[in-house]
């Protein structure tokens, strides 16, 4: 008869238990991507998971079997919002799979949200570009189907091989709408030229600190949603100090631009951050204000900033960015920049009574 299987939640400050858990995690991860695997490193996750967060409360588990990890799980609770809902993570190493493991965590996982009082279940699963679109056949897929979870929103995940050149770079700038180079207006441009780009390493500046939380706070609600349950987040200059201070400590480099427009407000804003430890530069979140639509500033912050990594950190090997398969525009200026899909990203949803 097969040992019963253990659940036990995870001591972020004990060495040994987390990282049994993110070994697990990881080979999970590689087993359906292979190196186009998007997962936090093992100091990066420790980081994480040591933080005292006003906004999230973060749990992970392990399952064991004769005290053998078999399956890594893990839980995020919004605090200050989304206060309905919850996002679960359930990885079995490939040759734990199919024996009940996932089934399992997955119970205890959602039991724990519940009892936090949540009632909406949100999880993600990638396959590979070459599988179907709707993941059918996809182990991640197929186990959230049969456990009632519907796919809310599909991602494309995509990477870029640095360098671009940066003559395509100028070529793309050139053609953006309204072109001006930074800082210098002239008096006669129409107004959506007036636009000023700023761009820095590191932390957020802190003239445009409130602007850029208030931004990042509706990203997930401005950026196409499909038929994600959520509402916007609650935009705070000391929780995304907070963040910052996070990122430090797990070695990671911020790299941001905005544009601001002639009334000194932040009307866009565009961040990728390089990860210490794997080298690679991640694609955050951009954004343009309602009101500053139209005029190209998304492409152009992007630019710039793509520009500015280039120039002070050349030997990053690539990007990675998720886009909405719905998102067209964005996906056709990517692929003029080189970005190829490496894969799909597949955002599940669970709604309970
Ligand atoms: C999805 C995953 C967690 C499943 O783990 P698991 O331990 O194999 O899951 P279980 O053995 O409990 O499977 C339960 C059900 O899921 C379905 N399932 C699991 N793997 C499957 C596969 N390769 N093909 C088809 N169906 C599959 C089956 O219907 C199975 O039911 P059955 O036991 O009646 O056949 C695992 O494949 C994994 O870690 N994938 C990568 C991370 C991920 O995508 N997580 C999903 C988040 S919702």
């Amino acid at each position: 008869m097969r040992a019963a299987l253990q659940i036990l939640r995870v001591d972020p400050f004990d060495a040994a238990d987390h990282d049994r858990w993110w070994h697990a995690y990881a080979a999970a991860k590689h087993a359906d991507m292979g190196e186009d695997a998007l997962v936090w490193t093992l100091e990066e996750s420790r980081a994480e998971m040591q933080q005292h967060s006003a906004t999230t409360e973060r749990r992970t588990y392990v399952a064991l079997r004769d005290g053998a990890v078999v399956g890594a799980g893990s839980l995020a609770l919004g605090l200050k919002d989304n206060l309905h809902a919850a996002a679960l993570g359930v990885t079995v190493p490939a040759e734990h799979r199919q024996r009940g493991v996932g089934s399992a965590l997955l119970a205890y996982i959602e039991a724990e949200a519940r009892d936090a009082g949540r009632r909406t279940f949100r999880a993600e699963t990638a396959w590979p570009a070459a599988a179907p679109a709707d993941g059918s056949g996809q182990p991640g897929i197929d186990f959230a189907r049969r456990h009632g979870y519907a796919l809310a929103l599909g991602d494309l995940q995509n990477r870029l091989t640095l360098p671009v050149p940066d003559r395509m770079i100028a070529e793309l700038l050139h053609e953006a709408p309204h072109e001006a180079e930074p800082t210098t207006v002239p008096e006669s441009a129409s107004p959506a030229a007036g636009y000023d780009i700023r761009s820095w390493v590191g932390p957020v500046p802190e003239e445009f600190v409130a602007e850029w939380a208030a931004l990042d706070a509706v990203l997930d609600t401005e950026a196409p949603t499909g038929d994600l349950d959520i509402e916007a987040g609650v935009a705070d200059v000391a929780d995304h100090r907070a963040d910052e201070a996070l990122q430090q400590a797990q070695g990671r480099t911020s790299f941001g631009t905005v544009a601001v427009a002639p009334d000194g407000r932040v009307a866009a804003y565009t961040q990728l951050v390089v990860s210490g430890d794997d080298g690679n530069a991640y694609q955050w979140g951009t954004l343009v204000r309602h009101e500053d639509r139209g005029h190209g500033l998304g492409l152009r912050v992007k630019l710039v900033n793509l520009r500015m990594l280039q120039q002070h950190s050349p030997h990053v090997p690539r990007i990675y960015t998720y886009n909405a398969e719905s998102n067209a525009h964005m996906l056709a200026v990517n692929t003029r920049l080189g970005f190829v899909a490496t894969g799909r990203l597949g955002e599940l949803q669970k709604r309970i009574g």
